[in-house]
């Protein structure tokens, strides 16, 4: 995991663009107009958000190269202390827990070197790939958001996870490889 560099802009269009059947299902959409893939913007765009406390831009890597994007977004501070995360990966290296693994590292740094209290992560009822991410890592199930984000051209609903830093007091990390995650329950659809 490192932060993300505006010259990643041309890998990361090649990736996202590459894959769009793939990342279109998932992908937030423009309720107002046709989406934008000026990727080096979007990293500007984020990069601006680090610079002002309100995110943190990841790229993952897998053996030196990037293979998709974990991005920290809405953080707030004070009374709230709260964070959400999305990512994606690119499907040639889905399947070896890339993902659940950048996850798992990213609530832990966090929760417990930045000092957030919260990490939430919002998922369609119908993306099995990205729910079996939270039961592996026991994230808890806090509801449904209905018609909650414009995701590949409508308002689409979405289930809420979350974990708090009490919940994981020796890191989420630890608790996922020493297998003691809790198991969960979540109203569960056919995909
Ligand atoms: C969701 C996603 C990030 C999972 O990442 P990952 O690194 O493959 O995670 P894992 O290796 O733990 O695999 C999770 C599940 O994906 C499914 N999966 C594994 N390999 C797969 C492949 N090659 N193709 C499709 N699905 C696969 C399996 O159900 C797996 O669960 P299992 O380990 O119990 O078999 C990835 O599928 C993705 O980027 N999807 C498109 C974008 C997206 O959905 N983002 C999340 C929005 S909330």
């Amino acid at each position: 995991m490192r932060l993300v560099r505006v010259r990643d802009a041309k890998k990361l269009e090649r990736l996202i663009l590459g894959n769009r059947e793939w990342l279109r299902p998932w992908e937030a959409t423009n309720p107002h107009g046709p989406n934008s893939f000026d990727i080096k913007a979007q990293v500007r765009g984020l990069l601006k958000q680090f610079k002002d406390d309100q995110g943190y831009p990841f790229v993952i890597e897998y053996r030196g190269e990037i293979v998709g994007q974990l991005n920290v977004a809405n953080v707030l501070f004070g009374s709230v202390s709260s964070a959400l995360l999305g990512y994606w990966i690119a499907p040639n290296f889905a399947g070896k827990e890339i993902t659940p693994t950048a996850v798992a590292l990213t609530i832990d740094y966090l929760l417990n070197i930045v000092g957030l209290h919260r990490v939430e992560i919002d998922i369609r009822p119908e993306n099995s790939a990205s729910l079996r991410i939270v039961e592996k890592l026991g994230l808890r199930y806090e509801g449904l958001k209905e018609r909650y984000i414009h995701i590949n051209g409508d308002w689409r609903d979405h289930y809420i996870f979350a974990i708090t830093q009490e919940e994981v007091p020796s890191g989420i990390l630890n608790r996922w490889k020493q297998n003691r995650v809790p198991s969960m329950q979540f109203p569960r659809k056919n995909s």
